[in-house]
This record gives structure tokens, sequence and C-alpha cells, in this order.
């Protein structure tokens, strides 16, 4: 069934300012698209009413950036910053991929977690190895969730277990995952993704940028996140000026694009990205965590560039999202605070459209309860924290928020009409 109407307390951003609110209103979804929202019932089509009155129906969650592979370290090993975390850590456990009953499990517990989230479409990367991701790429599309995920290309300044040797081996490998994947799943598409410039040579770039306009498919790396990083990059390709040049350089910045991080992105920096139209993934715990930095994103919103959130597992410890709004909140005032006195901080309006209506964007028609776009939705009960007064649904989705209740108060979520109820029964909650 997915058209119907749900009855409940609506709210959802018509734009960066305006978080729209309406009490025991009802919103219509016929075939996966959504009608609006109805105030009366006289006016109502004749579909079936689901009644979620006094709970708050909200958009799903949008996560720009996220690692399927290191969900399962997510939370540990969060004392070092980004070069060595990834040494250290990080490829030690993405190596682990090879094996295919380690990848099968773990990405089973991937794809429960991102279901019972409160994310309805999500960017992910997986690691170099083509079979495991097909098999991320399987379970994902079984959630019901809609995913761009990405086999993962390196070629250089790799351990030994996560480096595919030459150029040619990574190209082979992925479009034969092109190929072993074209055309398989509604919901899940492949994306090409280079690590990040310090793990791919200039002939492995200049091939997957080819690959990416043949196939007309988008691209999702990492930009600008660490200085030790950025000097790397630097040193690596002579010929460019800041690191943004280097994905320039090759085709691989435009609308269909996702940079995470940009924290050190200067005005041309900023201007490339305006201008080619790539997404900017913000991923603030992540960017704490690894102690990378603060992204100035007021400056990148003056700026026009579009932005989502990105939780980054395992940089950022979880895939909460409304964890990346309260966190893109808090960064930017300690911005405002000892960075830069005019660049106000997010308001809780504006985190929640980045979460939503602006991630959403990168899919679409997507983010928004307005008519003609796809019907995601999650469903809160937000009563299972009782408070004594009488608060607005805007208050509310905000304390939803700020009380982590995309934890433990998901009711239902909708990803194009579809309800994925079954990972909200009490026992498939953790
Ligand atoms: N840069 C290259 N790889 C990674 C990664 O796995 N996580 C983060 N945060 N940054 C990266
Ligand atoms: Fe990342």
């Amino acid at each position: 069934m997915n058209s119907f109407i749900i009855k409940g307390d609506i709210a959802y951003s018509k734009n960066k300012d305006e978080l729209v609110t309406v009490g025991d209103g009802y919103l219509v979804c016929r075939d996966g698209i959504c009608q609006g929202i109805y105030e009366d019932v006289a006016d109502l089509p004749d579909l079936p009413v689901v009644d979620h009155s006094g709970k708050l129906v909200l958009p799903g969650m949008i996560d720009l950036h996220i690692h399927a592979p290191q969900y399962a370290f997510r939370g540990t090993h969060m004392d070092e910053e980004l070069m060595d975390w990834l040494n250290d850590y990080t490829f030690k456990e993405e190596a682990k991929y090879a094996d295919l009953e380690y990848a099968s499990a773990a990405y089973q517990m991937f794809a429960d977690g991102l279901k019972r989230s409160a994310t309805t479409r999500a960017c992910v990367f997986g690691t170099i190895h083509r079979e495991a991701t097909e098999l991320l790429m399987d379970k994902l599309a079984k959630t019901g969730l809609v995913a761009f995920v990405g086999k993962v290309n390196q070629d250089r300044n790799s351990p030994e277990e996560l480096d595919e040797k030459s150029a040619e081996h990574s190209m082979e490998e992925t479009e034969l995952w092109l190929k072993e994947t074209a055309g398989k799943y509604e919901n899940v598409k492949p994306i090409i993704t280079p690590r990040f410039i310090p793990t791919c040579s200039d002939e492995l770039m200049e091939g997957l940028g080819s690959l990416a306009r043949e196939h007309g498919l988008g691209v999702q790396s990492h930009l600008s996140e660490n200085p030790n990083e950025i000097q790397l990059v630097l040193d690596l390709v002579p010929d460019i000026e800041f690191y943004g040049q280097g994905y320039e350089k090759h085709g691989m910045l435009g609308p269909k694009s996702i940079m995470a991080h940009c924290i050190y992105s200067a005005e041309e920096e900023r201007m490339l990205l305006k201008e080619s139209g790539t997404y900017v993934a913000h991923c603030p715990s992540s960017n704490l965590n690894l102690r990378s930095g603060m992204a100035q994103i007021r400056k990148y919103l003056n700026s026009g560039i579009k932005i989502g959130l990105g939780s980054d597992v395992a940089g950022g410890e979880s895939e909460s999202i409304f964890g990346e709004i309260a966190n893109a909140i808090r960064v930017s005032k300690m911005i405002q605070r000892y960075h830069d006195a005019d660049a106000k901080a997010l308001t809780f309006s504006e985190a929640f459209w980045l979460a939503t209506a602006s991630g959403g964007s990168f899919f679409g028609s997507v983010g928004k309860f307005e008519p003609g776009f796809e019907f995601d939705a999650i469903v809160i009960d937000d009563a299972k924290q009782p408070c004594p007064q009488e608060l607005s649904i805007a208050d509310r989705v905000e304390r939803s928020v700020y009380l982590a209740m995309d934890r433990y108060a998901i009711i239902d979520k909708y990803v194009k009409g579809y309800s994925l109820s079954s990972a909200f029964t009490p026992s498939a909650i953790i």
C-alpha cells in the first residue's frame, strides 16, 4: 500500500528559515508521491487513513556521507587524528572485507542499523572489494532505503591488503562492478568513489572521471578535511593550487557529486564548489572526533553552496542524523564565539533544513511534504519522553532532535510511500 493518508502533527522545512507545522493535519501520499498537507477532513481524497494522532510526522533524514564498513568499529579508537586513525585502525578494519563471511555479517548489522535509524536515504562508501560491495548493495536493497553505494578505489599510499596495486586493476574491478549491478536495484545505485586524492593516483583519477562521465554517474569523496591531508595532496599533485582542483581536473565536480568535510576550503575552493553545483557533506561529529576542525557553514550557506549533513561513521560515532543536526548547531556556535563574530550560529530551523530538504535535493524532489515530492517520512512518539508543558510542534521537533528520539521513539518510517514498520517492532529496537 503506498497510497494512504497519515494523520498526525506534521512538520517540514519549506526553506532554511521556515519550518511549516500543522497540528492534527493529514498528509496525503498517492503512489509514493506526496500530495501535500490537508487541514480539513472534508477535502480529503478517498484513501485509507493511518492514525498517528499526537505523534510527530517529519521528513526522513538524509545522510550524504557514511562508511558502511566502519559501522563495525564505531565508538572506538577516537584518540587519533585523520591520517593516523586511517592507518592504525580504519584501513585494517576495511581490509577484513576481503572475507565475504565477515562482510556479510558486518554489512547485515549496518543495514539493520540504518533501517531502524531516522535516515531514509544515504550516500554510502563500501571498501575496495567488489564482491563485498555487491553484498552491501543487496542488503541495502532489501531494507527499502534509497542509497547510492560506492566501491572504493585506492591504488597508492595504502597498506598492502587495501591497495588495488595499479590504476588498471582498480578500473577493471570498478567496470566489472558497474556491469554486474547495472539496473539490478530500484533504490540502490552506484556512485564513483575515489577514497581521496592521497590514495588515488592521477591515472586512476583520470580513468574514474571518464567512467563517471560515460555512465552519467556522480562522484563521492573527501575534500579539505585535515591540514596534514591537505599538505600531502599538494605534495602529491604539484600542478594544483588547492585540493579541490585535484577533483576538478578530472571532471569530478558537479551536481551529482558530493565532497565530504570541506573544512579548510578557502574562497577559491568555495567558488569552485558553488559554480560546479557540487554538494558539501557537512560532518560535524566526525570533524570533532577526529579533531579535524570546524567547517564554516554560515560562510558556505552565504556563498550559495549546496550542503547536506553526513554522519561519516566511524569518524562520526553514530548513524544518527539527529545527532548531526545538534552538533552542526553547536559547532556553528563555537565558530561565532571563537572565530568569527559575524558568522551567525545556525538556527534549529536551518540545521533541520540541511538534514532534510537541502540534503534531500541531491536525490531529486525529496525532503519536503509538498505536492510532487517523493514520500519519505518518519513518525516519532515524542510522548516517550513525558513533558509537563504544552509545547508547540516546532518545540517538539527540536526537543525530539536534542533528546535523540531517533534512537528510541521512531514508530514508523516510510520510503517512497512504503512502510518500513518491521524495523520498529519492540524486538527490532536495540
Ligand atoms: N578520508 C579518506 N578516507 C576517510 C575515511 O574513511 N574517513 C574520513 N573521515 N576521512 C577520510
Ligand atoms: Fe568519510
